[in-house]
């Protein structure tokens, strides 16, 4: 505590004026601290709570800085007891309505900012106390991890609302312990994301919205912590971004878009719609977790033909090219074995994937998304669109196209699903430089 009640230590007691006159600047200070916050980016939410009337339904205001469509916004999230309700006005309207609130609503404001937590407390008799603690001294557990080291930092922090709504999360935003490897795994597959949008140079052009779609977006768990990093300004990159969840299941459809619009989330929405089917406008991220079997490759297919900056996905069951697999005679003592098949022919499915996508202009890694005592599905293929044009990434399009070619003659693979679509697009020029994405 470095100010409060500070007007109070003086000899002389203080005259009532006095006394309303310190408290007001008390307020104005702790308001002053919000504005800065702001201004400087290091804001990360603000906590209206202990209602001023007993048995108030209104339990807590939260409000977090936003970013809608270029504009600065305060995305309010009132707490009732039974439901929540968002709201996102412009910063002034926003911080209009906490200054009304507190003190006619709420007794106490929490300021959560990167550097210090600010605590401002009106008793019952309207006298005003502020506390200001710098961060080092703040209590680490509420504290964000917003450290320098990108490897260690959580992308996502448990008080987001949406992970309430997603069932990550309980009402005291405490992770549920059932979701604790799916909670690793939405934090990886963001930290991945954010290195691939740094490979791509992806930023969004003249202030227009990136563009994502994930396919077979299920419970949308993805597809919103993507919305988060691309459009929170604090922890991701603070862009204009529209995202798309792609899902057969209407009732995930359902849930989802209720959950967005709940949050306010513009630009996130959910589609029912078939991964074989669905043709977006334009993409400049496309993302597939998890989408099974050969869904994966129309989604690749999907990705590459609309040119996507970044494709991520991480491939679900392999049934297409085990069947067609023959041993070839140096691996049959090894292949014989059901279960080391069942292993290559995931390996062939997956480097075969890679390859097409080399062969069709994209920097391919494949590489362990999460370790595999959290999911046994923990594959990813990451692949960047390389901006090279000429005879040199001719060649190497060529290249990647013979590795396919000399694979698939070693274990008699016929048809890929991927390639087959690739090879009908454009009558077996797919991976000519003619065809590249634009
Ligand atoms: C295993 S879940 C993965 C969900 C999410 N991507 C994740 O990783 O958390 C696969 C989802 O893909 C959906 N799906 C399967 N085939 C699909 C298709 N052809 N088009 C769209 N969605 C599909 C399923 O309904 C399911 O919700």
């Amino acid at each position: 505590m470095t100010d409060a009640n500070a007007a109070e230590t003086g000899a002389a007691p203080l005259s009532e004026n006095q006394t309303a006159l310190a408290d007001l600047a008390r307020r104005e200070r702790f308001f002053e601290a919000l504005a800065l916050s702001l201004a400087e980016q290091r804001c990360i939410k603000i906590v209206l709570g202990k209602p001023r009337r007993a048995g108030a339904d209104l339990v807590r205001l939260t409000a977090r800085p936003l970013t809608l469509r270029g504009q600065a916004c305060l995305s309010l999230v009132s707490t009732h007891k039974t439901k929540d309700i968002t709201k996102n006005p412009p910063l002034a309207d926003g911080l209009a309505a906490l200054r009304e609130m507190l003190g006619s609503e709420f007794s106490h404001a929490h300021l959560f900012t990167t550097t210090e937590e600010l605590q401002l407390m009106i008793s019952k008799r309207g006298k005003v106390g502020l506390s200001r603690k710098p961060l080092a001294e703040a209590d680490d557990a509420a504290a964000p991890d917003l450290g320098h080291d990108r490897q260690k930092r959580r992308y996502l922090t448990l008080d987001l609302p949406f992970l309430q709504d997603l069932g990550v999360t309980d009402a005291q935003h405490k992770l549920v312990p059932a979701m604790a490897r799916k909670w690793k795994q939405i934090n990886k597959f963001v930290e991945v994301l954010d290195h691939a949008l740094d490979s791509a140079h992806l930023a969004p052009a003249h202030g227009q919205a990136v563009q994502v779609v994930d396919f077979g977006a299920g419970k949308g768990y993805l597809t919103f912590a993507t919305y988060q990093h691309l459009t929170d300004p604090l922890s991701g990159r603070g862009w204009p971004a529209h995202v798309t969840g792609v899902e057969l299941r209407e009732d995930m459809v359902t849930l989802c878009n209720a959950a967005a619009q709940r949050r306010g989330l513009a630009g996130l929405v959910f589609e029912c719609g078939d991964v074989r089917s669905y043709v977006p406008e334009r993409l400049d991220v496309m993302i597939a977790l998890h989408a099974c079997d050969t869904a994966t490759d129309f989604a690749l297919h999907t990705g590459i033909r609309a040119g996507a900056r970044i494709i991520l996905s991480s491939p679900c069951c392999h049934k297409q090219i085990r069947p067609q697999m023959q041993l070839p005679a140096k691996l049959k003592g090894m292949l014989q074995h059901g279960i080391h098949l069942g292993q290559q022919a995931e390996m062939v499915t997956d480097s075969l994937r890679a390859l097409l996508l080399e062969a069709n202009g994209y920097d391919a890694q494949v590489f362990e998304f999460v370790a595999l005592e959290h999911t046994s599905k923990n594959k990813m293929i990451l692949a960047v669109r390389r901006q090279a044009s000429g005879g040199a990434e001719q060649q190497r399009r060529a290249a990647a196209q013979a590795q396919v070619d000399e694979i698939k003659a070693f274990y008699g693979v016929r048809e890929h699903c991927l390639e087959t679509m690739l090879l009908a697009d454009d009558g077996g020029a797919a991976n000519q430089l003619s065809a590249s994405p634009k």
